[in-house]
């Protein structure tokens, strides 16, 4: 209900509306009015009330509360249902918790921080305020073995979106960091829960730097990473990026749960900064080195070794090595 006082606030943005014309619309009584008011006072609204004018919608807090990330997201299913919380550990175990206790399909988990962000490989992600830190869940009816091609295409999405804001300086290193000018602007961590034939669910959790500024992380990560906020010089509008990313990645999960994945690894190899390169990979504390040279159906990375052979990987991480020809390209 509370949404839908907001909603009428919105729409009269330069006029007062009474408390007895929201009680007739809404179908509700003043006193509740009054209540939902305050609610919405607390969440950071300012809502002005003047006696016999009725109340007006000053200034929205800036964060990423449902009734924002709703108000004019085009989406189904994914942002339909939101927790979001001012100060959480993770989205990500948040999100799994929910999944566990069967949530719908598209169940979204947003915090303004993260107190023990993780990232791949068991590291931390710093999640101060300002930025987009997220987690879906999604009920794909595939087998897990595709589990890998759901962050490929939304790394694909990510870099769509990104681009459009960013331009030509935003590229994808395998699988799916999202960076700028070799630095990381956006981590995907994706976790399953599945059995030997079917998905439980999907968790995909995103971490978008915003609006804040990357030179308070800890020395070794700022150096290795961007925030929006640094690229443009200026703080965006989180819940309408968080919109578009969420339509754009509906929009491919719907396109590949019908048709594959063959569109989006076309996208991904597109958009891609690792192919064509000398890498090193780093999986099951292993290195091997060799030319990049493709993404198989499974979003698995081959790579050529000096004597010939071919090494697939599923996962790991890579770098450019330093004697490279395009060592100047070194992504971390
Ligand atoms: C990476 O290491 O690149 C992945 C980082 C993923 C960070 C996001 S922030 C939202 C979600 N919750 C988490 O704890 N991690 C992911």
């Amino acid at each position: 209900m509370k949404n839908k006082i907001l909603q009428l606030l919105k729409e009269n943005a330069d006029n007062y509306i009474s408390g007895e014309d929201l009680s007739r619309r809404l179908d509700i009584s003043r006193t509740a009015v009054w209540k939902h008011v305050n609610t919405l006072r607390k969440d950071g609204f300012e809502i002005q009330a003047l006696p016999k004018k009725g109340y007006i919608l000053k200034n929205q807090p800036d964060l990423l509360l449902a009734s924002l990330v709703q108000d004019g997201l085009q989406t189904k299913a994914l942002g339909r249902n939101i927790h979001h919380y001012d100060q959480l550990s993770s989205t990500n175990k948040i999100a799994r918790g929910l999944a566990e206790d069967n949530c719908l399909e598209g169940t979204l988990v947003i915090a303004e921080s993260q107190e023990e962000g993780r990232g791949r490989f068991g590291r931390q992600w710093f999640s101060p305020k300002g930025g987009i830190w997220t987690s879906i869940v999604l009920r794909p009816s595939t087998s897990p073995f595709q589990a890998p091609l759901f962050t490929i295409l939304t790394a694909v999405s990510v870099y769509e979106v990104l681009s459009d804001l960013l331009g030509s300086d935003v590229g994808i290193k395998w699988p799916n960091d999202i960076l700028y000018n070799n630095k990381k602007l956006v981590g995907i961590l994706t976790e399953v829960r599945a059995e030997m034939e079917s998905i439980n669910y999907l968790i995909i959790g995103i971490g978008v730097n915003t609006n804040f500024s990357t030179a308070a992380f800890c020395e070794e990560v700022a150096i290795k990473s961007i925030s929006i906020q640094e690229i443009l010089g200026k703080s965006i509008n989180r819940a309408s990026l968080l919109q578009q990313l969420l339509a754009r990645i509906e929009e491919y999960y719907i396109h590949c749960t019908h048709n594959g994945f063959k569109d989006i690894l076309a996208k991904w190899k597109t958009y891609n900064v690792t192919l064509g390169k000398e890498v090193n990979v780093e999986s099951h504390d292993k290195v091997s080195t060799g030319i990049a040279f493709d993404i198989d159906d499974d979003g698995a990375l081959l790579i050529r070794k000096e004597d010939g052979t071919i090494e697939r990987f599923l996962s790991g991480e890579v770098s450019i090595t330093s004697s490279s020809p395009f060592s100047g390209n070194k992504y971390q």
